[in-house]
């Protein structure tokens, strides 16, 4: 049975102390909460945060992600990230290609074909992000859209590699804008996601692939989004910035 997972990506919040306080109250509310055995918790915190996030996790609770790396293996590459540095601190996952690393950052598929490869190359497993913006849903493209974004970033991997992988499906006009996929949208696009898996890597791999959902979800639409078979989860922005939130979305399996 493939894992149910909710990632949290706080991205650009929280100073230091904000987030320790954010870490805490996540323990807190875990302290008193059963989680699915088969629900895997993940954080994202910023970068200068990754060490101390890793502090509260014992693996049990949660696991610990960051929200991008370099694409590049070594060296003069001011500012990046490597793939190596987070092996080396022991982070688990990464999240690449985030629309908002696409729209702001000019994040090709290219690019997140080669972060991937750094990040596999380095054990850790990255969590793909895909997704349509307002125009090319209202256009009915989204389909050819997720494909290309699916096909030119991770279809150059081996099955075995591919098995390292998590998908994120996150309709851009649903990020942080508090309008929601209609829970059979994200159905429909979840199934057409593992689907391509399918045709490229066969059925097992397609079965094993976690697909998340990513765009404004909360509390109160998790329950019904997570309802799909396709569904296996979420990637968190917003709401995974409130420990009573986050917690409470995953406890909606
Ligand atoms: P949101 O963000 O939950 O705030 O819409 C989701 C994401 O960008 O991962």
């Amino acid at each position: 049975m493939r894992k149910h997972i909710v990632a949290g990506n706080w991205k650009m919040n929280k100073t230091f102390g904000e987030a320790d306080d954010l870490l805490n109250d996540i323990m807190t509310k875990l302290e008193s909460t059963t989680l699915d055995a088969n629900t895997q918790l993940i954080v994202c915190p910023p970068f200068p945060y990754l060490e101390m996030t890793s502090d509260y996790s014992d693996d049990s609770y949660f696991m610990v992600g960051a929200q991008n790396v370099s694409d590049q293996e070594v060296g003069a590459y001011t500012g990046e990230v490597s793939a190596a540095m987070l092996e080396s601190l022991e982070i688990d996952y990464c999240i690449v290609g985030h629309s908002e690393r696409r729209a702001y950052y000019h994040e090709t598929n290219e690019i997140v074909a080669r972060k991937v490869d750094q990040l596999l190359k380095h054990g850790l497993k990255p969590i793909v992000c895909c997704g349509e913006v307002l125009e090319e849903r209202e256009a009915n493209k989204q389909f050819e859209v997720v494909k290309q974004q699916i096909t030119e970033g991770l279809f150059h991997l081996t099955p075995e590699q591919f098995g390292e992988i998590i998908v994120a499906y996150e309709p851009v006009w649903a990020i942080g804008t508090g309008k929601t996929a209609t829970p059979e949208q994200a159905q429909e696009m979840h199934a057409f996601i593992r689907s391509l898996i399918a045709e490229k890597y066969g059925n097992e791999v397609a079965e094993e692939t976690s697909i998340l959902y990513g765009g404004s979800c909360k509390p109160s639409n998790a329950k019904e989004l997570f309802a799909n078979k396709d569904v296996d989860g979420g990637l968190i922005g917003g709401a995974s910035l409130k420990a009573d939130d986050f917690i409470g979305i995953a406890t909606a399996f």
